[in-house]
């Protein structure tokens, strides 16, 4: 089998299902890019480190572009027999330039050409989902601004609570977005030294020089020690982990809008462009997309735990399960991707129905709280003891079969003799939430300078 790679001590071929099962080119053929400048970086070194000829170094530069040039048209081929994309380019430029391409692989091994290729594409992945956590962040923000006083119930324990604006829930997944975005961001800066020259596991005995291969592909340092260089799949696993925290930001936010969307809550239209039809039941419109984005957040806590699982009990240094660490990281960003593409467009376009939203927030004695405060705050009455006389008031009125906004100075007074002859405070859902000027709560206030902070970190 002298036509494979590493076939000069072999006598014969592998079997049809060792091919297969070996192969991971119709995987990480999308590291085609990375592999390619990763190359060219390595052959530059190479020559001005004197190990190969300026002629050589140009012709492997001049056929890396060729390829790339092809691959940018037509695509990258899955020669299953040429294993992965490594091997798949190598044997392109073979095929282009000749012997020189041989001299490519001096002072370097698949193990240091994988790590650097994986890191510098999960870098790109880490700017790509950051651009798309942006955009979701100006869909929440420019919704937040519309109803800076609207009013909703804010919910415990998914029982009416205490009113809410609607501009400050939606700014509450601003917040969790941008804890998001600094995770990938801190992922990036973690990811970003340059395993390349680390060779198979021990390094090299060519007078390589890694400061600059690193420099050339943007990577802030070489990696200190070659066998973590090439063992090491821990940044695929936290590009995993941030993906798998934001997936769980979107499926809750998604659990909200199917939520919101049936008709017990009534608190929300999706238009046509984001809804589904029923092929049996002619009046339905479903919320599929925001289901599918909670389903897929389950899909990208597998990818996540499924490299955990991969890597937990690998000795150093490299061993053939790590290439299963593409898989799982392509498809849990692929799946994310398309969720906050599909949660940009969904909050962007859903209408709210404000009124509804502010009936709902009136149920419940949703301001006993504040009946509470103003007793502590107007006749310096304990809060414990507040809280007691106000839960009598609520128990009145629930026997009433009325709000607390019916409550008159004589129910008061009768409730408790310290507050015969008080006037009643403003228990309306406004009043409440006017009221909640807390450095970040819910007062309209509040809301539009938190949207005024938002807005100017959007524009950096
Ligand atoms: N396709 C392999 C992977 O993705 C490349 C590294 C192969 N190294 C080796 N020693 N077989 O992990």
């Amino acid at each position: 089998n002298s036509s494979s790679m590493w076939g000069g001590r072999f006598g014969a071929g592998p079997a049809e299902v060792m091919r297969e099962i070996n192969a991971s080119i119709p995987v990480d053929k999308r590291l085609w890019r990375q592999d390619i400048a990763g190359s060219k970086a390595h052959a530059r070194m190479l020559a001005a480190q004197g190990i190969m000829t300026a002629a050589d170094v140009d012709a492997i530069i001049e056929g890396l572009d060729t390829i790339e040039r092809d691959y940018e048209a037509n695509g990258v081929p899955e020669h299953i027999e040429l294993e992965d994309i490594h091997m798949q380019v190598e044997s392109r430029l073979k095929d282009l330039i000749g012997e020189a391409a041989g001299r490519l692989h001096t002072a370097r091994s698949r193990n240091d050409q994988v790590a650097t290729d994986f890191r510098l594409w999960v870098r790109g992945a880490c700017a790509e989902v950051d651009k798309s956590i942006a955009g979701l962040q100006s869909a929440l923000v420019d919704r937040a601004a519309e109803h800076a006083d609207s009013i909703m119930p804010g919910f415990t324990h998914l029982q009416v609570a205490q009113p809410v604006t609607l501009g400050h829930h939606l700014l509450a997944y601003f917040e969790m977005a941008k804890r998001d975005r600094s995770r990938f961001a801190d992922c990036a800066r973690r990811l970003n030294q340059s395993p390349l020259g680390s060779a198979a596991l021990a390094g090299t005995s060519f007078p390589i020089d890694r400061n600059a291969t690193a420099r050339a592909l943007d990577f802030d340092a070489p990696t200190a020690n070659s066998m973590d260089g090439v063992s090491d799949r821990d940044f695929a696993v936290e590009f995993l982990g941030c993906a798998a925290q934001t997936a769980i930001h979107l499926s809750r936010l998604a659990e909200e809008i199917v939520l919101w969307a049936s008709q017990p809550f009534g608190f929300i239209k999706l238009p046509d462009a984001w809804s589904t039809g029923s092929s049996i039941m002619p009046q339905k419109r479903n919320p599929d997309a925001a289901e599918l984005i909670r389903g897929h957040a389950g899909r990208i806590i597998g990818a996540f735990t499924s490299l955990m699982v991969t890597m937990k009990g690998l000795p150093l240094t490299y061993s053939k399960d790590m290439q299963d660490d593409k898989a799982p990281l392509f498809e849990a960003f692929d799946l994310l991707d398309l969720c906050l593409a599909a949660m940009t467009g969904m909050i962007g376009s859903v209408a709210f129905d404000t009124e509804r939203m502010r009936a709902v927030a009136a149920t419940g004695f949703s301001t006993a709280t504040d009946l509470a405060d103003w007793l502590v705050r107007a006749h310096g009455i304990p809060f414990r003891e507040a809280h007691h006389i106000t839960g009598s008031a609520v128990k009145l009125c629930e026997a009433r079969g009325a709000g607390l906004e019916l409550l008159t100075p004589a129910d008061l007074a009768e409730i408790d003799s310290r507050l015969n002859g008080a006037a009643l405070p403003d228990l309306s859902v406004e009043g409440s939430v006017a009221s909640r000027t807390s450095t970040g709560g819910t007062a309209p206030v509040r809301v539009r300078e938190a949207i005024e902070v938002a807005r100017r970190e959007l524009a950096g």
